[in-house]
């Protein structure tokens, strides 16, 4: 299998696996993070540094199979995505690489250092965290509550900053509460300069949907 095939078969893959999920994961948002992954590295390359175009494909391509909130026990083995890595014959460094970016990728808390070790780690991490802010983010963000049976809006509970990985994790509350938990934080959170431009105009969007919606929640005008 040459590389053009590998990625293709890995897209079939994930299609077949991702396809129906219903809290925001589904193969679309696999797309996107792929799409704006290689948009983000070609930008970078362009710029300054360089990054392997087939390992960032690869590994947005791969990002969210083994993810803990799709899986029942809530835990990340890799075990799914390693195997696929075997049985596509991808070479046993590239499969330490891709499989080292992915664990990288995730959001762990307001707390936790995230900060990816490598550029191709990095520019996943911009791609997956842009899909997560803006209208899409917003989008997903409800899906994943209503998926989820979260509040809307829990007036009475606060945001919290988590501190480890199993706070977070741990947590059950209100989608608005999840807005100031991580989406809102994810603008200074990100590592290429590509993405930091882009976030922008989507994080601005975010604020002024959630100021529509704490109008409307005060019966304002
Ligand atoms: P990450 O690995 O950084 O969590 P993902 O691609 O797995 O990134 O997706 C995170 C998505 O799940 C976001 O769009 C986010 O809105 C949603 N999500 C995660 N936790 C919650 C939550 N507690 N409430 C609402 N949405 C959530
Ligand atoms: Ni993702």
């Amino acid at each position: 299998m040459n590389k053009q095939e590998q990625l293709l078969e890995t897209k079939k893959y994930i299609r077949q696996e991702l396809g129906n999920e219903s809290s925001g994961h589904d193969w679309w948002h696999i797309e996107r993070v792929r799409k704006l992954s290689l948009k983000i590295a070609e930008t970078e390359i362009a710029e300054t540094e360089s990054a392997d175009l087939f390992t960032v494909e690869l590994a947005a391509l791969l990002h969210d199979l083994d993810d803990w909130k799709l899986n029942d026990n809530g835990t990340e083995s890799y075990t799914k995505t390693a195997n696929w890595l075997k049985k596509i014959n991808i070479e046993d460094e590239v499969r330490h690489q891709i499989i080292d970016i992915i664990k990288q990728v995730s959001f762990k808390g307001a707390g936790v250092n995230t900060k990816p070790d490598s550029l191709e780690a990095q520019i996943v991490q911009d791609a997956d965290r842009l899909d997560a802010i803006g209208a899409i983010g917003i989008a997903r963000a409800f899906s994943y509550g209503g998926n989820k049976n979260r509040l809307l809006h829990d007036p009475g509970s606060k945001p919290e900053y988590h501190d480890s990985f199993e706070a977070y994790k741990a947590n059950g509350g209100s989608t608005i509460n999840h807005f100031y938990e991580k989406l809102v934080l994810l603008k200074d959170l990100m590592n290429t300069d590509t993405a930091k431009q882009y976030a922008e105009s989507r994080h601005e969007f975010m604020e002024r949907f959630l100021h529509q919606f704490f109008d409307e929640w005060e019966a304002k005008e």
